[in-house]
């Protein structure tokens, strides 16, 4: 059965008061059309068409890297059904003609998949409804007395009888591509709303002898669409929930999973603990028995088994080495790698630096562009002086180095292997193997110095 699939998008979104396009939005870090955009590439679909009125730019833009979508503008806004209407030409051909909101992102596969099952049947639409206690807004399902569906009837333009159906329609339907320009050729505009509605063919269809089979989703939450922040917040909530709770399955323990948020893919071991307000990003790889302590930011980072991320930490981009300790309060700059049995302390930073395994940064450093071996130790408020105010320079550290505290590494510059360096020095030279360089005002002293006393103001 040949499939393609319609993703109506060209509503303004009013009620987001945003600049931005409502489908590019974000929910768990991707924009609402993402979601619909790649459940709708699991069915393998022939043609995937999206239907825009605003902001056309600023969506393809956002969906550049992607050759399969086909882009079709409706302008003015006349309704779904108009909205379909302006597919006609690519999508026709098809079997199977699979119709999703860009701004309903939580649909599922196995319930497309099941939606589709059902309308392999010849001479049939396969039609997602729900029941709802409150069905006020949405488009009611008529069934006759032998509980065939036989319309779909808009709220405004429901009767008083009509309304109390707590059956409505989700909007996500499957209809055959052959039939589809003659029901819709035939539909008008004269109700309530003045549009052309795609929920009209429904009884068009059911007088042509075709058979409309309703399907329930497995949660109502896949149906839900986004029309205000409100609304999105509760969504972002409820698919958080759902990640919470597979990674749960997974056995890694999250301590509260309503204080939890992946805003992209994550890859985890066995018995990893996150705390509260732990937010990660991108792509996120995490090995067994790894602790995150409450408040860390992780961005597309790797880290490897028994490592301990202390809490306030914030990593972007970077590999961390098996039994390493971060933070607290560290901060992790892009391409930081570090090796395993590594410590980076309270307040340092480190970018585009490899760090060798069993070397420490403990406290209050800035460690840039930077090869540390292994077995280094970084004393307090050491300074690699990588940047000359027009260039980036390296630092190199050889193993077993013992950097003592406050010291600038001007670079570029090479601290030889198991050399000392004394606090409070400035290197600016390379220092050889083994030795102590020291760079340091030599200490003086005066006896029984008379400290100043303060005046008598009078
Ligand atoms: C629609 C259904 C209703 C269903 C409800 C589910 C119709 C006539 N009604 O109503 O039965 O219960 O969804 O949420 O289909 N769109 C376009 N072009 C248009 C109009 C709309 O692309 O000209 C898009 C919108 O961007 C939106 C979707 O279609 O994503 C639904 O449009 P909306 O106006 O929200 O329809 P409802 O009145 O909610
Ligand atoms: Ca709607």
């Amino acid at each position: 059965m040949s499939l393609s699939v319609v993703i109506l998008a060209a509503g303004k979104g009013t009620r987001m008061k945003s600049a931005k396009a409502k489908v590019l939005h974000e929910l768990a870090g991707k924009p609402l059309l993402g979601h619909v955009i790649d459940v709708a590439k699991k069915l393998s679909p022939e043609k995937c068409c999206v239907v825009y009125g605003h902001g056309g730019e600023q969506l393809q833009q956002a969906f550049a890297d992607d050759q399969q979508l086909t882009w079709i503008e409706q302008k003015p806004q006349l309704g779904t059904g108009h909205a379909v209407q302006q597919t006609l030409d690519s999508i026709e051909g098809s079997d199977a003609v699979l119709v999703l909101y860009g701004d309903v992102p939580l649909i599922r596969q196995p319930t497309l998949e099941r939606l589709l099952q059902l309308a392999e049947k010849p001479e049939t639409l396969a039609l997602l409804t729900a029941k709802l206690e409150d069905p006020a807004g949405y488009g009611r399902i008529i069934r006759n007395d032998s509980g065939q569906v036989t319309a779909i009837v808009e709220e405004k333009d429901a009767t008083a009888e009509q309304k109390a159906v707590n059956e409505i329609n989700t909007g996500i339907m499957v209809l055959p591509g052959r039939k589809l320009r003659e029901w819709l050729e035939r539909i008008n505009n004269s109700n309530a709303q003045g549009e052309y509605y795609l929920t009209d063919i429904i009884e068009l269809a059911v007088k042509d002898g075709f058979k409309v089979l309703p399907l329930h989703p497995e949660v109502f939450e896949e149906t839900m669409g986004v029309n205000s922040r409100q609304q999105l917040a509760e969504l972002e909530r409820f698919q958080q929930r759902q990640i919470a709770e597979q990674l749960m399955a997974q056995g890694v323990t999250i301590k509260d999973p309503s204080r939890f948020d992946l805003r992209g893919e994550i890859e985890v071991g066995r018995d990893i603990v996150i705390d509260v307000g732990v937010v990660l990003t991108g792509k996120i790889k995490i090995g067994d028995n790894v602790t995150i302590e409450p408040f860390c930011v992780i961005k597309d980072s790797e880290i490897a088994e028994n490592a301990s991320i202390h809490s306030h930490s914030v990593l972007e981009h970077c590999r961390i080495g098996k039994n390493s300790s971060i933070g607290p309060f560290a901060r992790l700059r892009p391409d930081t790698q570090l090796a395993e049995d590594t410590k980076i302390g309270n307040f340092v930073e480190v970018k585009k630096s490899n760090i060798g395994s069993g070397s420490k940064v403990n406290h209050l450093s800035y460690i840039g562009d930077t090869e540390i071996g292994q077995n280094v130790n970084v004393g307090a408020g050491t300074i690699t002086c990588n940047y000359d105010g027009a260039n980036k320079h390296r630092t190199i550290i050889e193993d077993g180095a013992f950097i003592g505290s406050d010291t600038q590494l001007v670079a570029p510059v090479k601290v030889g292997r198991n050399s000392t360096i004394g606090a409070g020095s400035t290197v600016t030279k390379d220092t050889p193997e083994g030795g102590l360089t020291l760079s340091r005002a030599k200490q003086s002293h005066i006896d029984n110095w008379q400290r100043p006393v303060k005046k008598n103001k009078s």
